[in-house]
């Protein structure tokens, strides 16, 4: 490839007196100063607020852990997401997230359900079918499908079986599509096009939760649409930066071609793909769809021996932390072989953190894991990703990192297997 892939390039200059910090986080580019990719601590006044970004990992963590109460999700954080949402899980600490977490996690766990990565590849084989079906060399919208590939592996994996899932085939496409080309609209613009779709899963989470006898009434809407939302949109934006940074790394392409062709026939195992887990690790560290993790921080805070007064409201950036300079070896550079290897190092496994950590940290990450490893596999085993010449990604902030670029990556058919090779 030409060149390092696209980052974030920041211009502010201390002093840092910022606006409100919503806008900050909006356009962190405009207001964080380029060191924060090369420090631990960086303190900001905010509209009158005391603003403390974070990039050091132990510190990072102990924010995320929250053991004593002291580091709560911010209520600004409400306001970027969960405000958007009505109350619902996200909101603050409200007393009942733990159990709407556990119940989110119920249709996981549907008796007679088929293993996600069956529901997952039923969902991939159907974009990548369509892209099989394009003349040879064209490119695809790689961003549009992402999402289409995402939501359909969701709603496929947590609430149907096959019937109900094709029963509702047309209403999943047709949200995909309104959020798609909703893409750079506000998320409320983006809840509005899920709400039929949770009113759906909302029913059927119900019916569902009829024999329970614990007595406890299922998610409300606005928890179902967080979760729809949440359990798509972020895997949506890092599957296409995966498949751009492959098509841009032929040699990383093949490997993980041959890794999935030669997958044992056992049930589904994340750790038998040390290729695609690498791939898609060095993926999140380059972009980490939710890079600011936002909480208020009620006591001193120590930060690599220094002690920072407590009082504040800190911006946990995984994005400055998985970039740093005082970490990484080319922080700028896709290079997967930093997670294969022997196990990882502790220091290694706190300075990458794309779905948090610590009681509020993702309730999807091996789901994640999995559908990702099943599509970047799916689609490798039959086509070839290959560079559009001209077209570039970018990046762009919502809150949220995501690619821009939608004509980047075009697909012809892939190598055949060699003789004799391939589990299936
Ligand atoms: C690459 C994919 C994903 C990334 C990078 C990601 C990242 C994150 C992060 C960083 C948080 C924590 C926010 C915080 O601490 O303030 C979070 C929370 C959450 N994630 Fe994910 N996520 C991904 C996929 C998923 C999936 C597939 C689901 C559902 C199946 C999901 C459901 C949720 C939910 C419900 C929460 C809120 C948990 C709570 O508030 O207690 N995420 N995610």
């Amino acid at each position: 490839m030409n060149g390092e892939p696209p980052k974030l390039e920041f211009r502010g200059r201390f002093p840092l007196v910022l606006p409100g910090a919503g806008r900050v986080l909006r356009d962190p580019e405009a207001h964080w100063p380029p060191e924060i990719l090369e420090r631990s601590v960086v303190e900001a006044r905010a509209a009158g607020r005391r603003l403390v970004l974070l990039a050091a990992p132990d510190a990072v963590h102990e924010v995320l852990q929250n053991q004593d109460g002291a580091f709560p999700r911010a209520r600004l954080h409400d306001r970027m997401l969960g405000a958007s949402y009505g109350d619902n899980l996200v909101r603050g600490d409200r007393a009942d997230w733990r159990r709407q977490r556990r119940q989110l996690l119920q249709p996981f766990n549907m008796p007679g359900a088929d293993a996600p990565e069956a529901r997952i590849a039923l969902a991939c084989e159907r974009v990548v079918g369509e892209w099989a079906g394009t003349p040879n060399g064209a490119a695809i919208d790689v961003i549009r499908d992402a999402r289409r590939l995402s939501l359909d592996s969701l709603w496929r994996s947590f609430f149907c079986d096959e019937k109900a899932a094709r029963r509702a085939d047309p209403l999943v496409e047709a949200t995909a599509l309104a959020m798609d080309a909703h893409e750079t609209a506000a998320l409320t613009t983006h809840l509005d096009d899920l709400r039929p779709l949770a009113a759906v899963a909302l029913e059927r989470e119900a019916a569902g939760s009829g024999s329970d006898t614990s007595g406890e009434t299922a998610v409300d809407l606005n928890t179902m649409l967080l979760f729809l939302h949440a359990g798509h949109d972020n895997v949506a934006s890092a599957l296409a930066w995966a498949l751009w940074l492959l098509a841009e790394h032929p040699d990383w392409q093949a490997r993980l071609r041959e890794e999935w062709r030669a997958r044992p026939t056992a049930p589904f195992d994340a750790g038998a793909f040390p290729v695609a887990g690498a791939v898609i690790n060095e993926t999140l560290r380059l972009y980490p769809p939710i890079m600011h993790l936002i909480r208020e921080a009620n006591r001193d805070l120590d930060v690599d021996g220094e002690t920072v007064p407590g009082g504040f409201t800190t911006v946990l950036s995984l994005y400055a932390m998985h970039r740093n300079r005082q970490w990484w070896e080319a922080p700028d550079a896709f290079r997967p072989e930093r997670f294969l290897g022997g196990a990882p190092d502790v220091r290694r496994r706190l300075l990458w953190a794309p779905f948090g950590t610590g009681p509020r940290g993702c309730v999807g990450s091996a789901f994640a894991r999995t559908e990702m490893i099943v599509a970047l596999g799916t689609v490798l085993d039959r086509l070839e990703l290959v560079p559009e010449p001209g077209e570039r990604m970018a990046c762009r902030v919502d809150f949220v990192l995501r690619p821009e670029g939608r004509q980047a990556v075009a697909v012809r058919p892939a190598p055949p297997r060699a003789s004799g090779g391939g589990a299936r």
